[in-house]
């Protein structure tokens, strides 16, 4: 399907979206008690949540800086996309509440909701799932790139690798000051991802690729591609299908977390769009972020049975032992992530309706229960997840354990590119450079090797 009969209208919307500015309220006194220096620093609000301070000032006036490893009071940026309240467990994307998007939505449209700011009209979805339908092959040459992996090499170790080989194909298109190829990117992003992700599945197991058929949905069509085979037809689930359009509405986006700010940060450089999703699938392979999901699986696994549960919760809580429950707390989250909510639920539904009893989800739900009435997690506010939950629904729909982030990393490509866009369709993108605290040797001089 040629690019040039991609439409601008749909787009163009994106590109003119009005964002919500920031508000002056007030102004915060800092004085610093060592001269009596005062700086009146503004107070900034948006639509929802905590206002912040404005420190843009703050070293210019009184030669400090601020100090929050992991940013942990930091905002980073202003955002129109997706808004969370860590403590009612709120989930909003562009305003919709989470669990209604679940209940009603699909990937592909709140994919365009992430990008353009609204749900989409008829003629409008359409043509987005038209565009995304038909840009979902990859280049041949690809495929010898996929080729040249070691068959154990981990699924997220050629994701990295070969999501951003994409840029080497599509260097005609890659300018983040053309909001043509910001959006053909866009599309091309979203399109790929699935293909990419089945042929590292197919590659992992020795079996051709499956190409992506046009007349499949995107859920259906990925797992086409990942357990179809040249020998027989392959039928898809739909209770499979829909299960992971719901999955990935649920991973789509979630304001800056640590992956979304690594795309943000690439692409304050100005990078191409392609490059800053890659450098947000390498982030979000951490244990600490959207590795946690495999790791869910692992550390269930080898809880074994409920009767381990209570010894796995004490090792959880003992400083000396680097074990920690795997799918429990989050930075925002001091309430239930309201998507571990819909995915409990969902795993319940989707086991029942596939007919199948795994015993994982007792050993997690005892896990939970024992959990959430224990001191230590209560005390710190403790709950499950998006990734406590997610990876038995995953276990269920046959994707192996290697498999999980590469699944998480196909639903965020949505909010990733969503924030990319944001960033450069703001048009005053500054290159993101945090400062630090020296504690290093102060200033010496060379000793020559004779007198060392
Ligand atoms: C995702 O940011 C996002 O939005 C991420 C995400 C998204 O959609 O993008 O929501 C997806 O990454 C979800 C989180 C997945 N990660 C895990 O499930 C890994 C296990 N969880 C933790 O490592 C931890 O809870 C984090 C990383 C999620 C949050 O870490 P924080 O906010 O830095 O909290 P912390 O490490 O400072 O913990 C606070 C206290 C500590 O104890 P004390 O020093 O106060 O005694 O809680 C303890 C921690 O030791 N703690 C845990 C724990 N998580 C925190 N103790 C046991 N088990 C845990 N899981």
């Amino acid at each position: 399907m040629g690019d040039a009969l991609l439409s601008t209208h749909a787009y163009s919307k994106s590109e003119s979206l009005e964002y919500g500015e920031l508000k002056m309220s007030n102004t915060i006194a800092i004085v610093d008690s060592r001269n009596g220096k005062q700086a009146d620093l503004p107070i900034v609000s948006g639509a929802l949540g905590d206002p912040a301070i404005d420190i843009a000032k703050l070293n210019k006036e009184l030669g400090l800086f601020t100090y929050d490893p992991g940013f942990v009071s930091t905002c980073s940026t202003k955002s129109a996309i997706t808004f969370i309240d860590g403590d009612q467990g709120v989930l909003l994307y562009r305003g919709y509440p989470i669990d209604q998007l679940a209940q009603h939505s699909s990937f592909l449209e709140v994919a365009y909701l992430l990008i353009h700011g609204d749900l989409p009209g008829p003629a409008q979805k359409t043509e987005f799932e038209h565009h995304v339908t038909h840009h979902t092959m990859i280049h041949e040459g690809l495929k010898l790139f996929m080729n040249g992996f070691h068959y154990n090499a981990h699924p997220m170790a050629m994701m990295v690798g070969i999501a951003g080989s994409l840029a080497a194909f599509y260097h005609d298109s890659l300018d983040p000051e053309d909001p043509q190829h910001r959006m053909i990117t866009a599309i091309r992003l979203i399109a790929k991802m699935p293909t990419l992700a089945a042929a590292c599945y197919k590659h992992s197991v020795g079996q051709p690729y499956v190409y992506p058929k046009n007349n499949l949905d995107y859920c259906s069509r990925f797992l086409d591609m990942m357990f179809g085979v040249p020998a027989e037809p392959y039928e898809v689930n739909p209770i499979a299908a829909k299960a992971l359009d719901l999955l990935f509405i649920l991973h789509a986006d979630h304001e800056q977390n640590a992956s979304t700010s690594t795309v943000r940060l690439v692409g304050s450089t100005g990078a191409n769009p392609i490059a800053c999703i890659a450098s947000g699938i390498a982030a979000l392979w951490g244990p600490a972020h959207g590795g946690a999901n495999e790791a869910v699986l692992k550390m269930l696994n080898e809880i074994g049975d409920k009767s381990n549960v209570a010894r796995a919760v004490e090792r959880a809580k003992d400083k000396n032992d680097n074990f920690r429950l795997m799918g429990f707390g989050h930075r925002v989250y001091k309430n239930f992530d309201p998507r571990a909510k819909i995915i409990r639920e969902m795993c319940h539904k989707v086991l029942n309706e596939l007919g199948i009893h795994d015993p994982l989800l007792d050993v997690a739900m005892a896990l939970e229960e024992v959990a959430l009435k224990d001191d230590y997690f209560v005390e710190r506010k403790l709950y499950p997840n998006v990734d406590f939950y997610s990876g038995i629904i995953y276990k269920a729909l046959k994707i192996p354990v290697e498999m999980f982030t590469v699944m998480f990393a196909i639903a965020r490509t949505a909010g990733w590119i969503a924030h990319w866009l944001e960033q450069n369709a703001a048009g005053d993108v500054k290159i993101g450079r945090p400062r630090q605290i020296y504690v290093g040797p102060k200033s010496r001089d060379y000793v020559p090797l004779g007198q060392r």
